[in-house]
């Protein structure tokens, strides 16, 4: 009922939106070449002359990175344990089990916490080279010419406290195969998830809008913690994670003020936090 309601919503300000603007609803954009993510002699940002591949700062054909489940990764990682998490804050509210720093969120963190130079790669252009030592600009002083995240609100260190809880069980946990209903949930805040079984393997999302899987749904990220421990039970085998990818998509570009920041869905009337959050 209540998930009925939010879509109708949604639809509606959808439809305003594509009025006030005179355009048809445009799904979000992927041109990364536009974006912050860039980083090639041809961005606008903060960036290096000395390559103009955009994928080499985050994926190789050959050779990846395959300490956590990241597509074809050619980045090295900040070690899990480095880092303090939203768990360490000790919100009383708070109903799932946080996992260690991993997945997708490890990979975004490779840049974002400051540690990891952007030319720490596996596999960097041309046969069997590493990568050498680039020389980076930033117009508005966030880099260090060496390559680090150094200042801005971009930079979220390895203090992970105050930011959204990532390595988090999406409704706390008991999400079943199937389509789940919040009412089996751990957690009933939340709305229903889709899932889609590829490889024998379970994969979760929130739909936000047409049918099936895709880029402008809240992916859920598939993990195994056999000592997550919730409501006193023990959830074994996988479940659905929240990490940075669940709201982030790295290669899209805006198509409204409120969906900057490579978002998954604009965020415009909170469209975002209630696609998941039943509120
Ligand atoms: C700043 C880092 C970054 C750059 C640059 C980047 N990617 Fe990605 N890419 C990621 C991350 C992180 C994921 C996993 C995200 C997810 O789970 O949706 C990913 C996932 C993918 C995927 C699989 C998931 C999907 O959305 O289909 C493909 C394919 C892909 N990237 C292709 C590319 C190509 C091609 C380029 C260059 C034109 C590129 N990426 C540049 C970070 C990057
Ligand atoms: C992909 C799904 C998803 C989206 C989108 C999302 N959240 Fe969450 N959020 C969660 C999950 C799962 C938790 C963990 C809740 C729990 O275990 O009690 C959480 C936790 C939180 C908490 C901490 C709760 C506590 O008890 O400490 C707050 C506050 C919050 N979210 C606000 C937001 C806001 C604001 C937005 C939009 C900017 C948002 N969320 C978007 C899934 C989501
Ligand atoms: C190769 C390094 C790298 C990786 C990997 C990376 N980013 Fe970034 N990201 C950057 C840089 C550099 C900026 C620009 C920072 C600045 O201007 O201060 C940026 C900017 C952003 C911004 C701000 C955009 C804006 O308009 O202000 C967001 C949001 C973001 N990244 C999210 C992510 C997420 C989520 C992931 C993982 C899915 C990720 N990034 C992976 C390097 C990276
Ligand atoms: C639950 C959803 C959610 C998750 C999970 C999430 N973000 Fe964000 N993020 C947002 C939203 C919404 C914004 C836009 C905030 C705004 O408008 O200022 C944002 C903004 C950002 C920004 C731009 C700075 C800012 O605060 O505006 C960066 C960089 C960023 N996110 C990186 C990450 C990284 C890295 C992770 C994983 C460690 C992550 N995000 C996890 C929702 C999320």
């Amino acid at each position: 009922m209540k998930r009925v309601k939010y879509i109708s919503m949604v639809a509606t300000a959808v439809a305003m939106t594509a009025m006030a603007s005179g355009s048809a609803f445009a799904m979000v954009d992927s041109d990364i070449a536009s974006t912050k993510h860039n980083l090639s002699a041809t961005g606008g940002g903060n960036q290096t002359g000395d390559t103009t591949e955009i994928c080499v700062f985050c994926h190789t054909p050959h050779g990846a990175n395959i300490t956590q489940v990241v597509p074809l990764w050619n980045r090295n990682m900040t070690a899990p344990t480095a880092f303090s998490t939203y768990a360490d804050l000790g919100s009383s509210t708070l109903d799932g089990s946080i996992a260690a720093v991993g997945s997708v969120s490890l990979a975004c963190l490779s840049c974002h916490d400051g540690q990891v130079a952007m030319d720490s790669l596996l596999n960097a252009p041309g046969s069997g080279n590493p990568a050498t030592g680039w020389t980076f600009t930033s117009p508005d002083s966030t880099m260090s010419a060496d390559g680090f995240l150094s200042s801005g609100i971009a930079m979220l260190g390895t203090d992970l406290r105050d930011d959204h809880p990532v390595g988090i069980l999406y409704a706390a946990g008991n999400v079943v195969g199937n389509e789940g209903t919040p009412a089996n949930f751990t957690d009933p805040d939340f709305f229903g998830v889709e899932v889609t079984t590829i490889n024998g393997t379970n994969y979760w999302y929130v739909e936000t809008g047409s049918a099936g899987r895709d880029r402008a749904d809240m992916i859920l990220y598939t993990r195994t913690d056999p000592n997550l421990a919730t409501g006193g039970s023990v959830i074994s085998g996988t479940q659905p994670y929240v990490e940075c990818a669940s709201c982030h998509d790295p290669h899209v570009v805006a198509v409204d003020a409120n969906q900057v920041s490579f978002l998954r869905i604009s965020n415009a009337g909170s469209a975002l936090c209630l696609a998941c959050h039943d509120k």
